[in-house]
């Protein structure tokens, strides 16, 4: 999924991100899951089983003074966009951050010119509330990311 173009280009993927990146950044949201409670799951095309993407929960180690909080995000692979499956996962994701974690307030961290994603939230009912100048990952550089919260009702 992640060796798509279009994938690396929503991500900000560094260019020397190769498979063993992919193996630790797997490995990694399995750790979160065991440390946190927090990660995300693969998505499965329910009648195929076929593997569409990777949508769940985030708490960032990166940037802990800018990161906002717990973070809704989604990522599939190309061949499935445009079917909805960002935003169904997408509210089983918050489902879970609200009734499981009992977080009062989720947010989403977006790249400015990341239309596609911020679709998925607005069609979530987040909300924009802010911008800020912050790297997801360490070799990124910082680009202006939207902050968009939903509040638990
Ligand atoms: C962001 C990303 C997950 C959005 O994928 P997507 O397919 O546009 O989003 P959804 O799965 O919610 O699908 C919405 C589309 O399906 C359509 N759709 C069909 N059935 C639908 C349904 N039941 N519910 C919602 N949308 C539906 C919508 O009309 C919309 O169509 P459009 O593409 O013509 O606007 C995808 O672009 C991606 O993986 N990008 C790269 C990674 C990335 O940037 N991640 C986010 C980082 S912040």
């Amino acid at each position: 999924m992640e060796n798509s173009p279009e994938v690396r280009a929503g991500l900000l993927t560094p260019d020397d991100f190769g498979q063993p990146d992919a193996s630790y950044k797997m490995a990694a949201w399995l750790g979160q899951w065991e440390l946190r409670g927090t990660g995300h799951w693969a998505v499965e095309e329910k009648e195929t089983g076929q593997f569409v993407g990777s949508v769940g929960l985030n708490q960032s180690e990166v940037t802990p003074l800018d990161w906002p909080g717990v973070e809704v995000g989604w990522t599939l692979h190309p061949n499935h966009w445009g079917c909805g499956y960002a935003t169904e996962a997408g509210a089983a994701a918050v489902k879970y951050g609200f009734d499981k974690l009992g977080e009062s307030r989720l947010f989403s961290c977006i790249v400015a010119d990341n239309s596609r994603s911020q679709a998925v939230a607005q069609r979530l009912g987040f909300e924009l509330i802010t911008e800020k100048t912050m790297s997801l990952l360490p070799a990124q550089p910082a680009q202006t990311h939207q902050i968009w919260a939903l509040d638990a009702n």
